[in-house]
């Protein structure tokens, strides 16, 4: 698999949602590298909108991928602490409205900070997912703030915090660019599988 072409399709909030094929949906704590990994995919750095203060993303947005191959979806980040309590409730409304009433939605990647062993709110995350069957897998970014030599203890506890597999956790710089292969392998897994439950 290789993305060759990406393009931004639409930004919603809550309410009615477009419906594009096989949708992939980027989900994870606030300023993780959720869109980062998107552009990073892409090989276009100013595909989705980044940055070093939390809550950039306060939108869904839409990517088509290879012209109707599949789309990638960016969320807002939850778990940002200096938001107001009603936008908190808000940005919830929209993660949630989308993975609950969204038609064409596939899979997701819940992508974590692979520094961070242990997240209550990605847990949680992860427990949703699983009582609505909506497959996903984790992706853990900012794999170059570790040394080499410890990332394979860090994905090990990564894995054991959400009762997986080693394997299904895919290690990525977003920033310098590594892991790429084995995610687009995973992409195309997930793009040529039927789900059982359909
Ligand atoms: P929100 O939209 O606010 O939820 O954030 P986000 O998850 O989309 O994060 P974003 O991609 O905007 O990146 C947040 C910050 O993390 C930026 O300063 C990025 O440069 C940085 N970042 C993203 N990926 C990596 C990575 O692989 N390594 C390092 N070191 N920094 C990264
Ligand atoms: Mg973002």
């Amino acid at each position: 698999m290789r993305i060759t072409n990406a393009q931004f399709l639409t930004s919603v909030s809550t309410g009615k949602l477009p419906e594009y094929s096989q949708e992939i949906a980027v989900v994870g704590r606030s300023n993780v590298g959720k869109s980062s990994f998107i552009n990073f995919l892409c090989d276009n750095g100013k595909l989705a909108r980044t940055s070093s203060t939390p809550g950039r993303t306060r939108l869904i947005n839409y990517f088509d991928i290879n012209k109707g191959q599949f789309t990638l979806v960016d969320l807002p980040g939850y778990g940002f602490a200096r938001v107001s309590d009603d936008e908190k409730i808000k940005w919830g409304q929209i993660i949630e409205n989308y993975l609950q009433n969204s038609p064409n939605l596939k899979h997701v990647f819940i992508i974590v900070d692979i520094k961070v062993d242990s997240s209550p709110l990605d847990l949680q995350m992860l427990n949703y997912l699983n009582s609505y069957s909506i497959p996903y897998t984790v992706i853990a970014n900012k794999a170059d703030k570790l040394p080499k030599s410890q990332i394979p203890k860090q994905v090990s506890k990564i894995a054991t915090h959400f009762k997986l597999g080693i394997g299904n956790v895919y290690v990525v710089s977003s920033f310098k660019k590594t892991g790429k292969e084995k995610v687009l392998e995973r992409i195309e897994q997930i793009i040529t599988t039927t789900n059982d439950f359909e």
